[in-house]
């Protein structure tokens, strides 16, 4: 049974990055059992992925749309909001779970590696985010005076970094927080929020299944967190991303929400 704090019947949530059967197609998973209509969006070189995610929410009562995105081409952020638009005739929630990570030492890093992750990751949050309040500040006020929540993926290293070597995947992801912070500044008055989840390790996912072959790294983050264990992306993810879309954060906006097994926190 749906409380109403976390009921999106009649809301239409669009989640981007929802191909590699990672955090983003397990959030979508979870937005449309709780009522929403959902839109999935990946690159088109993950179209197969984005279909296969689809038909497994589709059942007699779903509408799911699928629809090709690149965050880092603004043209193609403008393009996949209209389509969600014309579809669907609305978008409550936007959760952009899109993102890449690069494992690298910094002096084996090119500027061109380094500008891409800041690009995909940053760069396209903002995009993202900058048309979905756009979209959003059309929108009929709900009874809560709420007309959309934006949800952004940052890290557990946020706002630190760690001990492997990913300059632009921290720096882009330090990024991500202040998008978060500036547009919910702006879109406050509007009655949107936009928060940001920062998952600590999450496996396996595609973004973390090259850690298979070492178990070593996988025990030394598990053992990092105060629970002792990896975030499984289905039972650990899908409530804070919940909670973020949901009327149940009417009073959240500009924050960060780790999702760490308390690994922020030591
Ligand atoms: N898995 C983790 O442990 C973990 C930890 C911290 C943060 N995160 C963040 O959570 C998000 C999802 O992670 P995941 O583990 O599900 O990763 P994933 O690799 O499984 O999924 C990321 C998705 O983003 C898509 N994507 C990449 N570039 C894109 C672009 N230019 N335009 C549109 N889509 C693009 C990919 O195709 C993929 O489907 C990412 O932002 C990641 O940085 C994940």
């Amino acid at each position: 049974m749906v409380t109403p704090l976390f009921d999106l019947t009649g809301q239409v949530a669009l989640v981007i990055g929802a191909g590699a059967g990672g955090l983003g197609a397990e959030g979508a998973e979870a937005l449309s059992r709780h009522g929403a209509t959902v839109a999935i969006a990946d690159l088109a070189t993950r179209k197969d992925d984005v279909e296969a995610t689809a038909a497994a929410l589709r059942g007699a009562d779903e509408v799911v749309s699928t629809h090709e995105v690149d965050v880092t081409d603004e043209a193609s952020v403008a393009a996949l909001f209209e389509q969600v638009l014309e579809i669907h005739g609305r978008i409550d929630v936007v959760a952009n779970c899109a993102g890449v990570m690069l494992r690298r030492e910094y002096d084996q890093t090119s500027l061109a590696e380094f500008e891409r992750v800041v690009r995909v990751n940053m760069t396209g949050c903002w995009l993202v985010a900058r048309q979905a309040g756009i979209a959003m500040t059309r929108n009929e006020p709900r009874l809560d005076g709420s007309r959309g929540r934006i949800v952004n993926l940052t890290t557990v290293y946020a706002e630190r970094v760690g001990p492997v070597p990913e300059s632009a995947y921290y720096a882009s992801k330090a990024g991500v927080v202040n998008v978060t912070r500036a547009l919910a500044s702006e879109l406050g008055p509007e009655g949107i929020t936009v928060n940001c989840l920062a998952p600590g390790v999450f496996y396996p996912t595609k973004m973390t299944a090259a850690l298979a072959d070492q178990p070593d790294r996988l025990e030394w983050f598990a053992q990092r967190t105060m629970l002792g264990r990896l975030g499984d992306p289905a039972a650990d993810f899908t409530g804070p991303l919940l909670f973020l879309a949901s009327p149940a954060s009417s009073y959240v906006t500009g924050q960060v929400l780790y999702v760490d097994g308390g690994w922020s926190a030591w």
